[in-house]
């Protein structure tokens, strides 16, 4: 501990033209600005309070242990009643200011500006009403609290003095570090349990409708083939009338939305997907599907190009599914151009052992927020949507080890990004 702090201390003192022999008034500051003051220092306050009562058994005479904020203003104190009470009359009070300037030699200040613990005893203080005692400050600077500094300090009698009260400071400065960064750490893992619950959730959701799909399925199917046949037998009756057969349209166009419902909520909830896999050349596979798009596109005023390679991409896979996961990407992007646009399909084949297909469009895109929660079986913001299109290709993609990726921005139009192993 370097001295010539003291003595550099007592010679702007003098300059300053300080009364040795007046006892000096600190700044106190109003109640509300103490307050607002000490919420910042919650947690700290909270943990010396923790650690105050083992400090104030330390030795057998009066001890007053302060904490103070980096500005100097003491924002707790502890110690019997009586010594509270005397050391009011010091000026030692909530929300008093211990700088320099006004209060002459003090551990709090010191500590502060040289960031060292500090120990003033007896007649090195500048006050002679300090002459009878050892006062001790030891400065902290929580890095993970956003480098928030103060002080602990320790005011006794001076024969009360000893190096252990700076030794026990030191102590508690460090454990109250180690606690913050404990419970910084703490607040980190609540967070990923958070995460992980959500990934839970949703995977207990597929597991949950995986067990509802087989007899839902069931259930539908049944019914559905027998007004298929019903339909066929009327249709093929020598009285039909045009308007019969507009509604035989409409009846057969509804069930083939009932049909495709089925089918993707059974895509969504099956444990797992068939793995029956062949090699197929990807360039035929979406360029079938997009042929099959292209009517059912211009309808809605929106084109589809097609960029593939000259020549043939080999990939094993089902080819079925992969044909799945192109119709609801697709039909997405159709669906976010209400006023037309333009699809771009792309497929490449990356060096790095990857087949990479890109689903672009010029539609409204999506939110951050949005992007999170499309790929999550029953999401949907379309009044007929059932949210499924998206968690089946998802599923389908990572059945073939793929990943899907989606680049969106709100306003600019959305890109789905999948990559496919080759090996
Ligand atoms: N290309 C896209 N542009 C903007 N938003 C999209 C796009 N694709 C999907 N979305 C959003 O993601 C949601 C989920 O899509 P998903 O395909 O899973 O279900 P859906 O289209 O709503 O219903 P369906 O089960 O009939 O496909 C959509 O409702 C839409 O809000
Ligand atoms: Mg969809």
């Amino acid at each position: 501990m370097n001295r010539s702090y003291v003595a550099a201390c007592r010679e702007r003192c003098i300059q300053r033209g300080l009364d040795p022999e007046i006892i000096p008034v600190p700044n106190v500051l109003a109640v509300n600005d103490l307050t607002e003051r000490k919420e910042r220092y919650h947690d700290i306050l909270e943990m010396t309070n923790f650690f105050a009562n083992k400090l104030l058994f330390f030795g057998k005479y009066p001890v007053v242990l302060c904490v103070t904020d980096g500005q100097a203003v003491i924002l707790d104190m502890y110690g019997d009643e009586g010594i509270l009470q005397s050391v009011q009359h010091m000026g030692l009070v909530l929300g008093a200011v211990y700088r320099e300037q006004e209060m002459g030699i003090n551990t709090v200040s010191l500590a502060l500006e040289h960031n060292k613990p500090i120990k003033v005893l007896g007649n090195e203080h500048y006050h002679t009403y300090l002459a009878e005692s050892a006062c001790y400050s030891v400065p902290f600077c929580y890095e993970g609290r956003g480098g928030i500094t103060g002080t602990l300090s320790i005011l006794t009698t001076l024969e009360n003095a000893t190096d252990m009260y700076l030794g026990g400071l030191l102590a508690v400065v460090e454990s109250v570090g180690r606690e913050l960064l404990l419970r910084k750490q703490n607040q980190k893992l609540c967070m990923l349990n958070q995460i992980l619950e959500e990934q839970i959730i949703v995977s207990e959701k597929f597991s949950a409708v995986g067990k509802l799909a087989a007899g839902f399925a069931h259930e539908i199917r049944n019914p559905l083939t027998s007004i298929s046949g019903f339909i066929q037998l009327l249709q093929e009756k020598e009285t039909v009338d045009y308007k019969d057969i507009q509604y035989f349209e409409i009846i057969r166009s509804e069930l083939a939305r009932i049909n495709k419902l089925v089918t993707d909520f059974v895509g969504v909830a099956k444990p797992e997907v068939s793995t029956v896999r062949q090699k197929h050349d990807l360039k035929n596979v979406l360029g079938e599907m997009v042929v099959f798009m292209q009517s059912q596109a211009l309808l809605c005023k929106v084109e589809i190009v097609y960029q593939a390679p000259d020549t043939s991409v080999f990939l094993e896979c089902n080819d079925m599914q992969i044909k799945q996961v192109m119709l609801n990407l697709i039909q997405n992007a159709i669906e976010a151009m209400p006023d037309g646009g333009q699809i771009i399909v792309a497929l490449s084949e990356e060096e790095t052992g990857f087949v990479s297909i890109r689903v672009q469009d010029e539609g409204g895109g999506m939110t951050e927020e949005k992007k999170k929660k499309v790929l999550q079986p029953f999401f949907t913001t379309k009044e007929n949507g059932c949210g499924l299109g998206l968690s089946v290709c998802l599923r389908i993609i990572e059945n073939h080890q793929g990943q899907i990726e989606i680049d969106s921005q709100k306003g600019k139009g959305t890109t789905f990004h999948i990559k496919l192993p080759k090996g």
